[in-house]
């Protein structure tokens, strides 16, 4: 199935013309924002353009149900996108693969996600490089590809090839129950 994307980052480098940009689907995620920002998906919070401290403090919940596998919704978090992603068993099987490999930032696929839940990855959407927001389903190792430099990252998120020189950051997050996540 194809990325599924919640709005498009303006904080990123990536132009509008971007042709990555033509696979974008806007959703609504049921991301469900606490405090000051709202219960708001990306575009939306974007254009109540919450104060930068006020961002820096906020937490989101949102409710991974509608989320189908192979599917990726993005919202927005403290002014950055936010992937998350129902990963299928061939993406958890070829990040566990991974884990053989030389690394450029070593980590486990494990220790990218919550125990017994594998099929849920959740990143921040920014391209270690210089900030690009990556697309799914371009470079070779079935994961993210950053447009701007050609950073190529896993299926864990993990950076494999291409300048970026860090993976994709996991942030903080818990899940409040089977379906549903707060981050930060
Ligand atoms: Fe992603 Fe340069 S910003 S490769």
């Amino acid at each position: 199935m194809s990325d599924t994307v919640v709005g498009a980052n303006p904080d990123s480098h990536a132009s509008g013309d971007d042709p990555n940009r033509r696979d974008f689907i806007h959703i609504a995620a049921g991301a469900a924002a606490v405090g000051a920002v709202g219960a708001l998906a990306w575009p939306l919070i974007d254009q109540m353009n919450p104060a930068g401290d006020t961002l820096a403090l906020a937490s989101i919940e949102f409710d991974l149900g509608k989320v189908v596998e192979g599917q990726q919704v993005v919202v927005k978090w403290r002014g950055k996108p936010l992937f998350v992603r129902h990963r299928t068993a061939k993406e958890i099987a070829e990040a566990i693969q991974g884990d053989h490999a030389d690394l450029r930032d070593p980590q486990t696929d494990e220790a990218r996600h919550k125990p017994g839940k594998a099929e849920w990855l959740i990143l921040v959407g920014t391209c270690t490089h210089l900030g690009c927001v990556p697309t799914f389903g371009g470079g070779e190792y079935g994961g993210w590809f950053c447009p701007c430099h050609g950073s190529v990252y896993d299926t864990s998120g993990r950076i494999r090839k291409g300048p970026a020189p860090k993976n994709l950051l996991v942030p903080d997050y818990s899940f409040l129950s089977d379906t549903k996540v707060k981050v930060g």
